[in-house]
């Protein structure tokens, strides 16, 4: 399972780019939001593709099919790398079918069921976006939702990618390994929490006050 930065914020970004485990970066209107208002969004995109190197999700704010394809082209004119990440709609699933036959990347996004997965699949999404967090929030399953997907991906042999997304625990990150989603898009702080370990400290500090003791 590939593991990308669920972030916005460069310093996160290049930190977690820095360790060599990362392969790509998503991105939403809510998580750029966070930042700085007076940085230049276009710029920040840029910089955080030059950072990690591969997948970048950039999502659409049209809520309709000739809108979401006019942002797309708007993003690929500045930013030809660019997976288009799409919302869960109707008109966000006609706009997949028309990228999808320009061989033009796209992350379907706010997916809570494999059944909504399925459909996207089935529309050409090259990569499918299901939340965790947002379901356990409300008291729901969440990795019900990614085994039963996994489950349809290996009877089908479906080849949309399954992005394990609204992760917000190491635990989530461990169970979607096990489940097998293709690739888990977690936020910063999580890929910390999901390194560390009290015996890694110990044991480094041990090695290290060791090693006053001997010659090379
Ligand atoms: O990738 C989607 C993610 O950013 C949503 O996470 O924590 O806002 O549910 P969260």
């Amino acid at each position: 399972m590939q593991i990308y930065v669920d972030s916005a914020n460069l310093k996160e970004i290049q930190h977690a780019a820095s360790m060599g485990f990362i392969s790509g970066v998503t991105t939403n209107p809510s998580l750029l939001a966070k930042e700085d208002p007076t940085t230049n969004i276009r710029e920040l995109i840029l910089s955080i593709h030059k950072s990690v190197g591969g997948h970048t999700s950039v999502e659409v704010i049209s809520t309709d099919t000739d809108g979401m394809l006019r942002e797309a082209d708007e993003i690929l004119a500045w930013f030809p790398e660019a997976t288009i990440k799409i919302p869960f709609i109707p008109a966000g699933l006609a706009a997949v079918r028309k990228l999808s036959d320009q061989d033009i990347p796209t992350n379907v996004t706010l997916l809570f069921t494999a059944n909504q997965a399925l459909i996207a699949a089935n529309a050409g999404a090259t990569y499918v976006s299901l939340f965790l967090g947002r379901l356990d929030d409300i008291g729901t399953d969440s990795m019900q939702a990614v085994h039963d997907t996994c489950e349809i991906w290996d009877t089908q042999g479906l080849e949309s990618f399954i992005i394990a997304a609204s992760i917000r625990t190491p635990i989530h990150l461990l169970e979607c390994a096990k489940a097998g989603a293709h690739i888990a898009t977690v936020p910063y702080k999580v890929l910390m929490q999901s390194m560390k370990h009290p015996l890694t400290d110990a044991g480094l500090e041990t090695f290290l006050k060791d090693a006053q003791k001997v010659t090379m």
